[in-house]
């Protein structure tokens, strides 16, 4: 690879060019202080929320081109440049950026001149550390001027990024020391303040842009660092920056370390002023106080690894037989587990961080990937998100992370959105044990208060399909189903409209046979967990739910040769033979295999092989539908408006995928189920010229083979692909299934695979699976040895007695 490689001992990907096919990015912080990184020390910072505690700039629309970030900047000499190569863009004589877990650290060197800038946000804290040592490797002293840089954001970021004619007059800092405090907004409603500084003596600072960068200069030559001297400038107003100078004098092989630090201060009860205009900064000093010790730096540093091993110690696999999924199940693809569930689809290289606030159906499903790291925080999640039901079952699509309030302006009605709490939490109770989060008071969106409980929701989630469903009696599909794009009900002709929510003609019958089979996989998840439960009348009742909507699906909904995806709002089919273009949908093919679906009469085999036969790429992976559109079609909507080839109009959306791959598991096709997981896998890409985005992390899309860039990735990071990737890898290829009395081990391998071993920790107890495969079988436990003794079936019983560690010996060969 032309850009980089793994360090799979490391936990690293290294990144040994600066000009990377796109910015390449990595994702800091996992409680409630976050940075984006790339590689070149783009990116920016916030607090809980992209949107509304925004604390450094960037600008999207510079987009990919990533040009704001956490720079450093070297005068040396008549040269000016940047470790991370931008923005000067000077050539450097050497670079390495290692993204690591939860780090980046990044190396530039010119003319004998290594600047080291390792950037971390320590567990449980407000700040970003940027760890920086310079190193004189020439044999001469040298005398250089460092200098720092970020940009301030007013924190709203959306208010920030567009109402100049108020934020060009708020901004307001204040200097202490070798301390930057920025702290506009704070005299009114604000109780809190940003501070930036650094642990060594400095020798200038800047506040303004205009000062620092100039007016009419950019990032890549500001002017500051041209004239090897900041001007101490004090903003008022404008664009606020934070710029520190140290000059520094090396003797040969000489090195000097220190320390930047960028924090977010909550003043709490503190008083909020010293005196008039004079911000309280008692925390601030603290917070400098404590992390001009480099040994602290170092602790902070080692808890942010420690943490990571200690999270990535509940799933690994030493020795599966393919290295791809081996360093995506036990490394990257956990990582990114970690980042969609915190951040859902709220801010990353390509969403803003003020458009779409955490997804209902997102998180709901970024909790299956998630719920084994940290199952307490997906407690909480599942609460907070049932809490953004509607009494009548619907529930707000987005919400604010923040408030934890809906986004108004989207609304609910989107039809899948409340079935996927019952996968959400099925999963948790698979993993925890912990059925009371069922008893769990949580109110609905519009009955604040109410006392109804996780339960209660559950129930309403299901009555609500079972309550809108159409001329076939399969389920209304709303404003959209999980292909947010297929908006069957609204007919939007106007530019500037929502495709998703204009104009719902009252009344209107589009229905989701999505919808019919995610509804089979969530009754069927709700009757195992009501028999788990010993309610045997509720199980029988849901049983029932199940039944008819099977009679639903295989009566109205099988084309021939496939899934039906769906029926306009005039019951047209959508996704069949009878269509000119998007005759076969992944989506229906996928749900009602996964729902079970087409088992009898051997349709699920059949729409897998559609699926084959009409969407695979063995390179870049199935394609959402085919044919593409060509043309806009009012009744079909959004999916219909991107060129053929791209997103959902026919483009590989890799979150859809997962299903097709565990559709294969299920039946026993280890050979399709690993190649095609391959197929989407970033890890495997052989050319990254083509592909684009981060080898260590999955993208939302790629474009298909009817596309004029076949391969070319899209919009990495914040994809439901992490979730249910993690689940591929980890629950049907490698087959260990936390289920609730215990865990199933259920491989689906390559019948060459001659075994492998998992560590799980599951329940407090550490499980050590060693899965073996004499006989070379795809799937099916022949025999399972838990400590020494035999089990029937292929689920490892709870220890009684209160083990902490147990062996299980599984032999696949039935
Ligand atoms: C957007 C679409 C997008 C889809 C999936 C929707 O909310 O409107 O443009 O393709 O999400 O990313
Ligand atoms: C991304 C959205 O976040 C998700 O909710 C949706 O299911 C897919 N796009 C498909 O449209």
């Amino acid at each position: 690879m032309r850009y980089g490689h793994f360090d799979d001992k490391q936990r690293e990907f290294v990144i040994t060019r600066p000009d990377t096919p796109l910015p390449w990015l990595n994702m800091l912080g996992q409680d409630e202080f976050y940075g984006l990184c790339t590689q070149t020390a783009g990116g920016y910072s916030f607090w809980k929320d992209a949107r509304l505690r925004r604390i450094t700039r960037y600008r999207y629309n510079n987009n990919p081109m990533d040009n704001d970030g956490r720079f450093l900047y070297v005068r040396h000499g008549k040269s000016v440049w940047n470790p991370g190569w931008k923005p000067s863009r000077t050539k450097l004589d050497g670079f390495e950026c290692r993204h690591g877990l939860g780090y980046t650290n990044i190396v530039g060197r010119k003319d004998g001149i290594e600047v080291q800038q390792r950037v971390f946000i320590p567990p449980n804290e407000n700040v970003e550390i940027w760890k920086v040592t310079v190193r004189n490797r020439t044999k001469q002293r040298q005398k250089l001027s460092l200098f720092s840089y970020v940009e301030f954001c007013f924190y709203e970021a959306l208010n920030d990024m567009t109402n100049y004619q108020r934020t060009y007059s708020i901004g307001e800092v204040e200097i202490e020391g070798n301390a930057i405090y920025h702290k506009t907004e704070y005299r009114e409603r604000r109780n809190h303040y940003t501070l930036f500084g650094c642990t060594r003596k400095i020798d200038g600072f800047d506040t303004s842009r205009d000062a620092f960068v100039g007016v009419h200069h950019g990032l890549h030559d500001p002017k500051a660092v041209l004239a090897g001297k900041c001007t101490n400038s004090h903003a008022y107003g404008w664009n606020p920056v934070g710029a520190h100078q140290v000059n520094l004098n090396l003797a040969p092989g000489a090195e000097e370390t220190f320390a930047y630090v960028l924090a977010y201060v909550d003043q709490g009860d503190l008083p909020k002023f010293d005196a008039p205009f004079v911000i309280n900064k008692t925390k601030g000093r603290e917070v400098l106080k404590r992390y001009s010790d480099i040994a602290e730096i170092d602790r902070a540093f080692a808890a942010v690894k420690g943490r990571w091993d200690e999270l990535l110690s509940n799933f690994t696999t030493p020795d599966a037989p393919n290295e791809h999924l081996r360093r995506m199940v036990n490394v990257w693809n956990q990582v990114q587990c970690m980042a969609t569930f915190n951040l859902s689809r709220s801010t990353s290289g390509y969403e803003t961080g003020i458009g779409r606030g955490m997804g209902y159906r997102d998180s709901n499903q970024d909790i299956l990937g998630f719920v084994h790291l940290l199952p307490e925080r997906a407690r909480q999640r599942i609460l907070d998100i049932a809490s953004t039901q509607l009494s009548d079952g619907t529930c707000f699509h987005q919400y604010q992370p923040l408030t934890k309030k809906g986004n108004a302006d989207i609304g609910g009605g989107f039809n899948d959105d409340p079935l996927w709490l019952i996968l959400s939490t099925c999963a948790y109770i698979r993993e925890t044990g912990d059925a009371s989060i069922l008893n769990e008071v949580c109110g609905y969106a519009d009955k604040p208060g109410s006392k109804d409980t996780l339960l209660h929701h559950i129930e309403t989630s299901i009555a609500y399909t079972l309550n809108n469903r159409g001329p076939h009696g399969l389920p209304l599909i709303g404003h959209a189903d999980w292909n947010d794009c297929l908006n069957l009900n609204c007919f939007s002709k106007e530019p500037n409209e929502s495709f998703q929510v204009t104009g719902d003609i009252a009344g209107s019958k589009a229905e989701s046979v999505m919808i019919a089979g995610l509804f089979l996989y969530a009754t069927r998840d709700l009757a195992a967990l009501y028999g788990h439960l010993g309610r045997a009348e509720d199980k029988q009742r849901v049983e029932g739910y199940y039944g008819d909507m099977l009679k639903t699906v295989e009566t109205q909904a099988w084309d021939g040769a496939w899934y039906t995806r769906a029926f306009d709002a005039q019951s047209r089919p959508v996704g069949s033979k009878a269509c000119k273009e998007g005759k076969v949908f992944i989506e229906s093919q996928a749900w009602c295999v996964l729902g079970g679906a087409g088992q009898d009469n051997g349709r699920a085999k059949k729409a897998l092989q559609a699926v084959e036969k009409h969407l695979y790429h063995p390179k870049y992976g199935c394609a959402l539908q085919w044919p593409p559109y060509s043309e806009y079609h009012l009744e079909l909507g959004e999916v219909s408006s991107y060129p053929p080839g791209y997103k959902e109009n026919a483009g590989v959306f890799s979150h859809n995928n997962t299903w097709i791959h565990i559709g294969w598991a299920m039946f026993g096709d280890g050979e399709r189920a690993l190649d095609y997981y391959l197929s989407i896998c970033p890890s495997a890409k052989p050319d990254h010229d083509i592909y684009r985005s981060e080898p260590y992390v999955y993208a939302q899309m790629t474009a298909s083979q009817f596309s004029p860039t076949p391969g070319e990735a899209k919009n990495s990071w914040l994809t439901g692909t992490a979730a249910w990737s993690f689940v591929v890898g980890s629950q049907y290829i490698l087959g260990i299934q936390p289920d609730f009395n215990g865990l199933r081990i259920d491989p689906c391998v390559p019948k060459d695979w001659k075994g492998f071993t998992v560590q799980r920790k599951y329940r407090g107890v550490t499980y050590t699976i060693i899965v073996k495969n004499p006989k070379k079988k795809s799937k099916g436990i022949k025999t399972l040895v838990v400590d020494g003794k035999k089990v029937d079936g292929n689920v490892v019983p709870l220890p009684s007695d209160g083990r902490s560690s147990v062996t299980v010996e599984a032999t696949l060969g039935a």
